[in-house]
């Protein structure tokens, strides 16, 4: 309990990394903490695409990059090797959340695993694409999921900047 509330508090994002491999195993962990992660009504309505070829990972980052309308070769992926795609089912209300919900749990799994993790945004645009809706029909997803958020891994190749002081004000005690 005490490592787990360390690890919430000492999380951050990772936007360096090695080039070294994360084997499988420790990418099916952090897997499993998204899929445990509470959902609405505990509908189970979010689904995770574990990217680690790299072509495929590679031209996610393109299609991600050209979402904010960076060229090729920009990398909003920072290098890392393991892109988690993070969808959900269009058709339940609470699907963003849940989306996010699985998110939040992988990057605080990566972090207690020794690894580096970072949300990175644009998944609904890449998804609402015919190509990335092509991928999940080859991948054998039924249904129409959104794209809710990638979770980036791989090994840390520096270490990530402190985290910015909190903004006072934001807890209103209602006693
Ligand atoms: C919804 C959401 C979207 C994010 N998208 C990106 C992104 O596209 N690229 C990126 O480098 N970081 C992204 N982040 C990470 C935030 O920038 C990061 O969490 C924030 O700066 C605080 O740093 P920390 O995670 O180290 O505490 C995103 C975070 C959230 C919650």
């Amino acid at each position: 309990m005490q490592s787990t509330y360390q690890d919430l508090l000492a999380r951050r994002s990772c936007r360096k990394f090695t080039a070294d491999p994360v084997p499988k195993d420790l990418i099916e962990k952090v897997i499993e903490a998204g899929i445990y992660a509470p959902s609405g009504m505990g509908a189970q309505d979010v689904i995770i695409v574990a990217v680690t070829n790299r072509e495929l990972r590679d031209r996610l980052s393109t299609a991600n990059a050209a979402v904010m309308g960076r060229p090729a070769g920009t990398d909003p992926f920072y290098g890392a090797p393991v892109v988690l795609v993070v969808l959900a089912r269009k058709d339940w209300p609470t699907h963003v959340y849940d989306g996010s919900a699985a998110i939040g749990n992988m990057l605080n799994a990566a972090y207690a695993l020794g690894l580096g993790s970072c949300w990175i945004h644009r998944a609904k645009e890449e998804f609402d694409q015919p190509e990335w809706k092509q991928l999940l029909a080859d991948l054998g997803v039924e249904g129409d999921y959104e794209g809710i958020g990638h979770c980036i891994l791989g090994y840390p190749a520096a270490d990530p900047a402190p985290a910015a002081p909190r903004k006072d004000d934001r807890v209103f005690w209602a006693e």
